[in-house]
C-alpha cells in the first residue's frame, strides 16, 4: 500500500492537493474525472471500473491510472473517492472506502435501500469522513437564482418537469429513484421543510418499470408541490416553477433562463423581469464543495442524511401508490433493451 501523508498532517496542511480516485467511469463517472482533473486543489489519482477498455480510455484521456476494482484504487492512496458506479453497489463501494478512512462522495441516489443509506452514514459517522450525495441540481446556478429569488417568500406551491427519451443504458431503478429523487431533494432544499404527504401516479408504459410518473406532495409548511417526469419524452426538459404570494418564478434548468412575475395589481397586469444567473458547471460547483469540506473538516452542503431522507420520500412514492389497474392487453409493459 503506497504510504501518502494525512491530510491532516502539518507537512501537507495546505500544501499538497488532495488525492482523488473515481470509481465507475460511465457516463456520470467520467464526468466526475474529467472535471477532477482540472480541478484546483485535486490530483486525480486512478479511476477504477471493470470495464477495461472504458477505464483505460478515460484514464489515457486524463493522464491518471486506469484500475479495475475499488480495492486497486485505494490501494494506490486515496485520500478522497467518488462513487458514480451503478445504485445498487453504491453501499458495497461505499463502506469499502469508509473502511480505509477515505472521504466520499456517493452519487444520486445514496443507495437502492433506505437501510444501506442509513449503514453508509453510520460507518462514515464513525471513521469520522466526510461524506456528501451528488445531488448535483442543487449546485445548477438556475436553482440557486430561484433558490434567491424565493428566500422570505412565503412559498405556495411548486411544478417541476423533468422529461426525457429513455437512457442508453437502463439501469435496474425506475423513472422515480433515478430521476424524481433529484427533485424531491429539490422541494426539500426550495421550501426548507420536510415532506409530509406523497400522492403518487406511476405507469410502466414501455419498461418494466415505471417509466411514467406524476408526484403530488405536501411539506410540513404547507407547500403544495409537483413532479412530472417520465422517458417518454423526445427531448430532454427540466422546468421548475414557484407560486408564492408574491412573485411566479420560472426556471428553466437547461438553458438556465430565470424570470420572475411580481408586483401584481388588482387590474390583473404584472412586473415581469429576468434574473441574473451564474455559468458554472454544475458538477465543478459540486466536486469544489466536497473537497472544501474534505480540506476543512466541515459539513458538506448534501449530507447522507438528505440524501436517506429524499430517497424514503421516493421509496414512499413507488409503496404508497393507489392499486394498479391492470393494462389492457396489447399495452403490456415490454423490456426495453439496454
Ligand atoms: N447526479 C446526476 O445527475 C446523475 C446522472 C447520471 C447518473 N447518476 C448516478 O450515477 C451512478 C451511475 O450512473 P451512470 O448513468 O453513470 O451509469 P453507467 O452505467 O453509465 O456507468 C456505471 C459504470 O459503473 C461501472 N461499474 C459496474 N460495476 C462496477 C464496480 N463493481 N466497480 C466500479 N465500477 C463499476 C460500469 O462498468 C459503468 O462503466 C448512478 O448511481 C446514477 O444514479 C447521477
Amino acid at each position: 500500500m503506497t504510504h501518502v501523508p494525512s491530510l491532516n498532517s502539518p507537512v501537507a496542511d495546505g500544501e499538497r492537493p488532495v488525492r482523488v480516485g473515481v470509481v465507475g467511469v460511465g457516463v456520470m463517472g467520467s464526468n466526475h474525472a474529467r472535471v477532477l482533473a482540472g480541478l484546483p486543489g485535486a490530483e486525480l489519482v486512478g479511476v477504477a471500473d471493470p470495464d477495461t477498455k472504458q477505464t483505460e480510455y478515460v484514464a489515457r484521456a486524463l493522464g491518471c491510472a486506469a484500475v479495475s476494482t475499488v480495492e486497486e484504487l485505494l490501494d494506490m492512496g486515496c485520500d478522497a473517492i467518488t462513487i458514480a458506479a451503478p445504485t445498487h453497489l453504491h453501499r458495497d463501494v461505499a463502506l469499502a472506502c469508509i473502511a480505509r478512512g477515505v472521504h466520499v462522495l456517493v452519487e444520486k441516489p445514496i443507495a437502492s435501500t433506505v437501510e444501506e443509506g442509513d449503514e453508509i452514514i453510520a460507518a462514515a459517522q464513525a471513521a469520522g469522513v466526510t461524506l456528501m450525495i451528488g445531488h448535483v441540481e442543487r449546485f445548477n446556478p438556475a436553482v440557486e437564482a430561484i433558490k434567491e429569488a424565493i428566500r422570505n417568500e412565503d412559498i405556495l406551491s411548486i411544478a417541476i418537469t423533468r422529461v426525457g427519451p429513455f437512457p442508453p443504458r437502463m439501469s435496474n431503478v425506475g423513472i422515480v429513484i433515478d430521476l424524481a429523487v433529484h427533485d424531491i431533494d429539490l422541494i426539500r432544499y426550495f421550501t426548507d421543510s420536510d415532506i409530509v404527504e406523497v400522492q403518487p401516479q406511476l405507469s410502466s408504459a414501455v419498461a418494466e418499470r415505471e417509466d411514467i410518473a406524476l408526484l403530488q406532495f405536501r411539506t410540513a409548511s404547507g407547500v403544495l408541490a409537483h413532479i412530472n417526469t417520465n422517458w417518454l419524452t423526445p427531448f430532454k426538459a427540466r422546468n421548475v416553477t414557484v407560486a408564492t404570494r408574491g412573485k411566479y418564478v420560472q426556471g428553466d434548468l437547461l438553458t438556465r433562463q430565470v424570470t420572475e412575475c411580481f408586483g401584481f395589481q388588482p387590474d390583473g397586469s404584472y412586473s415581469m423581469r429576468h434574473l441574473s444567473v451564474g455559468y458554472a458547471e454544475p458538477l465543478r460547483s459540486e466536486l469544489l464543495a466536497f473537497l472544501q469540506a474534505v480540506r476543512n473538516g466541515t459539513h458538506p452542503p448534501v449530507t447522507g442524511e438528505q440524501g436517506v431522507t429524499s430517497l424514503k420520500i421516493a421509496i414512499q412514492c413507488l409503496t404508497d401508490r393507489p392499486p394498479a389497474v391492470a393494462p389492457a392487453k396489447h399495452k403490456a409493459p415490454r423490456a426495453v433493451a439496454g
